[in-house]
Order: structure tokens, then C-alpha cells, then sequence
């Protein structure tokens, strides 16, 4: 096959959804159509349990299998798909964002009893951040949920949207009776069971072969709805839907495989292939001959022995290949990888190249971070890897005066793996560290002491929120910063920040300084 073929062959996505509406269920489907794994359950969570919330090395354990499942990949008809896994706790969501700046396109997982969660929410935001693609999946349609006109109205609501359902259910819970498949004008009645597909017959809706399969009533039901859907929805436009504009939505049942296969076969035929990609100095092309990738993730070995890493690189342009020189932008020189591992299925293996749209995986000894480019030669650095504010902060304190050093050097590595914020208050000089859950400071302390054997404490420092600043009118700046001096911090990149410690104080600060544009991401 040729490279140009390979490249619009792959579908490289995220499932996202708020922690149980069945993200690993789907997962797990998912992969049994690839054919990727044989039996159901062979894929484990990352799912943190609740009972292991006050205990963080569990959730390592839990996170260490994790890795293997943070990219599957696998065939499936024609297509090469690579699925990212997001992590389920959302005291990690930090990492979640990071993902999805590597894919072209989100399927988001709705429970249909819960609706949209607050999860989904700021998952949406982010997708819309980048007019991300994305297909509504709504699961559990087995059990008894709400009704799907009024959820497709909440999403389209809450998460600013426009919908289009392509499928449609034949009630729900106990009455469950399959969906009709509107893209593919067939009828699938559902038979509960967790390995098999049933199949789908093509039925002209109009005939009594409707009220054959599903009864006079429910056929009535399908009729009027598929009718009002008609109505109100406009026609399904690949065209919206790859603009970000208009989220198709499917119903099913991810624990009972069905719904499953609709959703998939429609989402290899309209789902991007690999989308330009944008860097500071130019937009970057898949199909570019020259490779060109970014480190979007760095996933730390537990094991306190072997200080290693792997940095996750989703690939631009171009091919990557084993052993050929690659230059790390950052440092201006050049680096070869003599064993990339790429991600099938389950396993991960060696790679002797991969494409634009896949992801390869290159063990680290500390030479990355979040954000760092690749390259056949060429400077490039890729935008869209913002940081978002934090939602807890702490001082960071040093523990022991004799290890300075040490936890000098630990915070800012895991810094730069990207497991918290750092900030330095320009007032005391004093490290701020900014996370979005308290799991990640447990995490930080843990390791600090295990890896680098420093030890510290934290200094509660209640917070608001963290905004980078910029303004047109420098004088206006310097009164802001003059004026909130005590608030004042800087970014690992040397920018300006200011901590409002309260919703009221930022919006009085909004108020008195109308020229200054306040930010709550990094990239604006
Ligand atoms: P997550 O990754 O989004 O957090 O969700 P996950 O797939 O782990 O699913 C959460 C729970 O919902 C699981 O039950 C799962 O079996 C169930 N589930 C997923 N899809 C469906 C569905 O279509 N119908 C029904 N009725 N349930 C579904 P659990 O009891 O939390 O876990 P487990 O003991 O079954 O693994």
C-alpha cells in the first residue's frame, strides 16, 4: 500500500464520557470487532474504584496496566483505527486534555439514564476548543432511561451542539427492542448477549414487515418519531459533522454489543482520516514526505529502580522509521530510536515505521517533555498542547535543607511529564504547584521521595483559579501587576499569571482592567 493510502486509512479517536457511562465497555466492543481481542472482559479498566480514591499507589497499579491500553490499535475492513484511552479518574483530566489534542475525531459516551454529566461537559469544551469531530453514542438503552427526544434536546443545550440521530431505539429498559439504523435504513432487534452481534435486515419502514418483527404499536411509535425526527433534524451533513457543527448520535448497548456495529461501520466511512496539523511557523500535512511528530503524554515507570519513561508521539506527517536520526527540536540535535514500540490491540511491539495518524510509543530516559517536537530536520513546534487552570493549589515546601537539589530537579522533571503546574509567585519566590485533584499531590509527594529522595510538604493556598494575562496597553499591565503584585506569578515559560484567590475577585479585577484580556488555558 502505498503511503498516501496508509495515511487515509487511519482513524485515530478518543472515547470520552463521564467515569461509568461505559467508555471501557464500548472500548472493549470495539476492539472484538477488530477482532483485536476474543472474549469480552479481556480489556481492564483503567477505571479508578471508588474504594481506592484515599489510596493513589492502587490507582498506579491500576494505571500501570494502563499503559498497554493507552493506544490500541487494530484493522477493521479496510481501515487502521487507533482507539487513545483517556484516563477514568478525573483528578487526571489534565492527561485527558492532552489526548485528545492527538486525535481527529471523539466518540462521546452518553449513559442514557444519567444524560450529560459534568464530565462530558468539560470534555466537550475542549473538543469544541479545537472543532474536534465527534459522534454521541447513548448506552444502556437495556435499562430504563429518559426519554431520547429529551436527551438529544440536554445535549444539544449543554453541550452547544447540534445533534442528528442516525439511529433510532425501539423503547428502552425491559421493553428494549432494537434500534432502527436511520443511515442504513435496517432494522437490528436486539437480543441481549455480551459476545455476539445480531444482525441487521434491511426493511422498508413503510411495509407490515415493520409490525412482523416489533408489533403493531411500536411500529406506529418508530413511524411517528422517525417522522418527527425528519422534522426537526436536518438532513445528516458529513460536511457538519467534520466542521465540529453537528454531532451524529446513535443509541445502543455497549454491555450487549448492540448498536455497536452501526456505530462503527458509520464511523469509519465519515470519521477524518489524519487532519493537517498546526505549528507556529506553518500548518503541517499528513501526507507531507518529510515526518514530523509531538509528544502529547509521558507515562512514568513506577518502578522506583528504573527511571524510565515512555514518551507517547502522535505523528504528524510523514512516516516515522526505527533507527533513523530524527531531529528533537528542542535541543537542535539529532536522536534515533532504536526501539519505538506502536500499540496492537493489547500488545505493544516494535516498530519498523508508522504513519501520519498513528502513535508510537519511544522510552525515555528524561530527554522530553509535553510539547516537544520531532523532526526529519525541519523547526517546527505544534501548537494546541495548552495547559489549562488548575483547580487546587499548594505551596510546595522543602522538607529536608540537605536535598535542595534533589527536589529541585524531581519537581521540575515531573513537571515536564506533565503531571501538575508549576508556578512561581514573583511576590515570596515561593513554588506554587496546581493541579485539578488532590490524588496528583499524593502522587507528586510519592515520588519525589521515591525517585529522587526528596521530601516535601504542602502549604494549603486556597485559590480560585489561575489566569495568564496579556493586554495591549503595556501601561495598564504594569498597574495590574503592580497592583496585584502579592498574586503575581510565572508560568514554566516565564509568562505572567495572576491567582485570584476568588470568583468576586476576578471579576472585579475584569472589571477595573478592561484592556487586560484574562485567559484560562495557556494557548489563546
Ligand atoms: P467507564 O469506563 O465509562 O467508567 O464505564 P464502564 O465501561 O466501566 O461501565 C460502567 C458500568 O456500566 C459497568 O458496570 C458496566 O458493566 C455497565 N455498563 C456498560 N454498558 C452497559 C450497558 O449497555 N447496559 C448496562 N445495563 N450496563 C452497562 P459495573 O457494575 O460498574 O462494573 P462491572 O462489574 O460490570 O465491570
Amino acid at each position: 500500500m502505498d503511503f498516501q493510502e496508509e495515511i487515509k486509512r487511519r482513524r485515530t479517536f478518543a472515547i470520552i464520557s463521564h467515569p461509568d457511562a461505559g467508555k471501557t465497555t464500548l472500548t472493549e466492543k470495539l476492539l472484538l470487532f477488530g477482532g483485536a481481542i476474543h472474549v469480552a472482559g479481556a480489556v481492564k479498566s483503567n477505571k479508578i474504584k471508588k474504594t481506592a480514591t484515599s489510596d493513589w499507589m492502587e490507582i498506579e497499579k491500576q494505571r500501570g496496566i494502563s499503559v498497554a491500553t493507552s493506544v490500541m490499535g487494530f484493522e477493521y475492513d479496510d481501515y487502521k483505527i487507533n482507539i487513545l484511552d483517556t484516563p477514568g479518574h478525573q483528578d487526571f483530566a489534565e492527561d485527558t486534555f492532552r489526548t485528545l489534542t492527538a486525535v481527529d475525531s471523539v466518540i462521546i459516551v452518553i449513559d442514557s439514564a444519567k444524560g450529560v454529566e459534568a464530565q462530558t461537559r468539560k470534555l466537550m469544551n475542549v473538543c469544541r476548543m479545537r472543532n474536534t469531530p465527534v459522534i454521541v453514542f447513548i448506552n444502556k438503552m437495556d435499562r430504563e432511561g429518559r426519554d431520547a427526544f429529551d436527551l438529544l434536546d440536554e445535549i444539544e443545550a449543554e453541550l452547544g451542539i447540534k445533534v442528528r440521530p442516525l439511529s433510532w431505539p425501539i423503547n428502552m429498559g425491559i421493553n428494549f427492542k432494537g434500534v432502527y439504523n436511520i443511515y442504513e435504513q435496517k432494522l437490528n432487534l436486539y437480543t441481549p448477549s455480551k459476545q455476539t452481534v445480531s444482525k441487521a435486515i434491511a426493511i422498508d419502514i413503510n411495509s407490515n414487515e415493520l409490525e412482523t418483527n416489533i408489533g403493531d404499536a411500536d411500529a406506529e411509535k418508530l413511524r411517528e418519531d422517525l417522522e418527527l425526527i425528519n422534522g426537526v433534524y436536518s438532513d445528516f451533513s458529513t460536511e457538519e459533522y467534520l466542521k465540529g457543527e453537528t454531532a451524529p448520535v446513535f443509541f445502543g448497548s455497549a454491555l450487549n454489543n448492540f448498536g455497536i456495529k452501526e456505530l462503527l461501520d458509520c464511523f469509519v466511512k465519515i470519521a477524518p482520516s489524519p487532519q493537517p496539523v498546526e505549528a507556529q511557523e506553518r500548518v503541517v500535512n499528513p501526507n507531507e514526505d518529510a515526518f514530523s511528530g509531538f509528544v502529547f503524554k509521558i507515562h512514568a515507570n513506577m518502578d522506583p529502580n528504573h527511571r524510565s519513561c515512555i514518551a507517547f508521539v502522535k505523528i504528524c506527517s510523514g512516516k516515522f522509521e526505527r533507527n533513523v536520526n530524527y531531529k528533537h527540536v528542542r535541543f537542535g540535535k539529532l536522536m534515533k530510536f532504536s526501539a519505538p514500540t506502536c500499540f496492537m490491540a493489547q500488545k505493544k511491539e516494535t516498530v519498523e515505521e508508522a504513519f501520519a495518524g498513528d502513535i508510537v510509543g519511544l522510552p525515555d530516559t528524561g530527554n522530553f517533555k509535553i510539547g516537544d517536537s520531532l523532526s526529519s530536520g525541519e523547526n517546527l513546534h505544534f501548537k494546541g498542547l495548552p495547559s489549562f487552570s488548575p483547580e487546587m493549589f499548594k505551596y510546595l515546601e522543602n522538607e529536608d535543607p540537605m536535598k535542595v537539589k534533589q527536589l529541585d530537579k524531581g519537581i521540575h522533571q515531573l513537571m515536564d511529564e506533565g503531571v501538575a503546574q508549576m508556578f512561581v509567585n514573583q511576590f515570596n519566590g515561593r513554588k506554587i504547584i496546581g493541579t485539578v485533584g488532590q490524588l496528583q499531590f499524593e502522587v507528586i509527594q510519592y515520588r519525589l521521595l521515591h525517585e529522587y529522595g526528596a521530601k516535601c510538604r504542602w502549604e494549603p493556598l486556597p485559590m480560585f483559579k489561575a489566569c495568564w494575562i496579556e493586554s495591549d496597553d503595556q501601561t495598564e499591565l504594569e498597574n495590574f501587576k503592580k497592583r496585584k503584585f502579592q498574586y503575581m506569578a510565572k508560568d514554566k515559560d516565564d509568562r505572567d499569571v495572576f491567582l485570584a484567590d476568588s470568583n468576586y475577585v476576578l471579576q472585579m479585577a475584569q472589571n477595573d482592567f478592561k484592556n487586560i484580556r484574562f485567559h484560562f488555558t495557556s494557548e489563546f
